[in-house]
């Protein structure tokens, strides 16, 4: 990818689906990643292999990765927490994972049911079965600025999470402003830290819109080498184990402001609005208006 490009990684099947309270039919989430399949992704997030007692909504998994027509060029995603998480995944044809930690225990607690240093024990052995598998690994962190139950999280707390799960063998960390309270002055203190550790170019912003900022804190990653971000068509999404928490930026409005800001993202904005509609429609909401947000 060359200066000038960036890449939205988009989550709508996964982050912008998991936290639906009502049943959403497997159809209607294959139509979502086949819509999203034409949009011009390298990447799409299209579920994930985690406890259907924790994450009913995503519960078939399975039968989604097996109904999606795929395209070359693009990989499909899938978030798994364990071992258990991961051979589903391979069994059911992902073409990379996601392991996600978090930088608050407290979160870390509510949403894997263990401690951060018991959440890296289980990713090792993770990496490991992705390493025989030859399977890429992105890893995600959660509240890299706030937590709702800690306050505000120290950036080497991030850095050095980062740099750990850089050396466990993933090729990218997604940065999570999981609850969307982030704004920009706080994202560049964090990231003025954080790439001492880790290249720009190996980290990708991960912001929720709760506050509207996550727009501002995307143009506020580039200048440190961020050429990645993850967003979700229609401004899906939400965390059920982060209260509160609103949608992923819309990947519509990231894709129009990074155009006039000169960067290339290879998406097709009239494939991009129709993918917009079809999702915002499984939640009873209209697409937000193609502007930065
Ligand atoms: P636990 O209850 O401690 O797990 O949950 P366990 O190992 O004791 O297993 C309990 C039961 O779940 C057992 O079944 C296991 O077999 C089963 P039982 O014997 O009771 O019938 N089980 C599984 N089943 C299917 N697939 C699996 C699996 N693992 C165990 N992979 C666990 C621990 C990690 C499993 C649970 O806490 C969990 O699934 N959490 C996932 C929560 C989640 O998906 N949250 C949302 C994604 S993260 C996010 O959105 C943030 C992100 O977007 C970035 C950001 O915004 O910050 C990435
Ligand atoms: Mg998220």
């Amino acid at each position: 990818m060359n200066q000038d490009s960036v890449k939205i990684f988009e989550m709508s099947p996964r982050d912008g689906l998991q936290n639906e309270p009502v049943s959403i039919p497997t159809d209607a989430k294959i139509k979502l990643v086949n819509l999203l399949s034409k949009c011009g992704f390298s990447h799409i997030e299209t579920t994930s292999f985690v406890s259907p007692k924790w994450v009913p909504q995503l519960a078939d998994g399975d039968a989604v990765m097996a109904g999606i027509a795929r395209q070359p060029n693009i990989s499909y995603a899938a978030l798994v927490p364990n071992m258990n998480g991961f051979e589903r995944a391979v069994a059911a044809g992902a073409d990379q994972i996601g392991i996600f930690a978090a930088a608050s225990e407290s979160f870390s607690q509510k949403n894997i049911n263990c401690s951060i240093a018991q959440s890296l024990d289980r990713f090792e052995s993770v990496m490991v079965a992705a390493r025989t598998h030859k399977i890429a690994v992105r890893g995600y962190i959660s509240m890299v600025v706030y937590c709702p139950d800690e306050g505000q999280i120290a950036p080497r707390i991030v850095a050095n999470l980062a740099a750990r799960m850089m050396d466990m063998g993933c090729y990218e960390i997604s940065l999570g402003d999981t609850v969307g309270m982030a704004e920009p002055d706080e994202i560049r203190r964090l990231l003025d830290v954080c790439v001492r550790s880790v290249d720009g170019q190996y980290l990708a912003g991960h912001y929720h819109d709760t506050s509207g900022y996550a727009g501002a804190n995307i143009r506020a990653s580039l200048p440190y080498g961020l050429r990645c971000f993850d967003a979700s068509v229609g401004g899906l999404g939400g965390c059920p184990y982060a209260p509160g928490a609103a949608g992923n930026v819309a990947s519509e409005a990231v894709a129009h402001m990074l155009a006039g800001a000169g960067f290339a993202t290879g998406l097709d904005l009239d494939a991009l609005g129709v993918a917009a509609e079809f999702a915002t429609s499984l939640r009873g909401l209209t697409p937000s208006p193609l502007t930065s947000s």
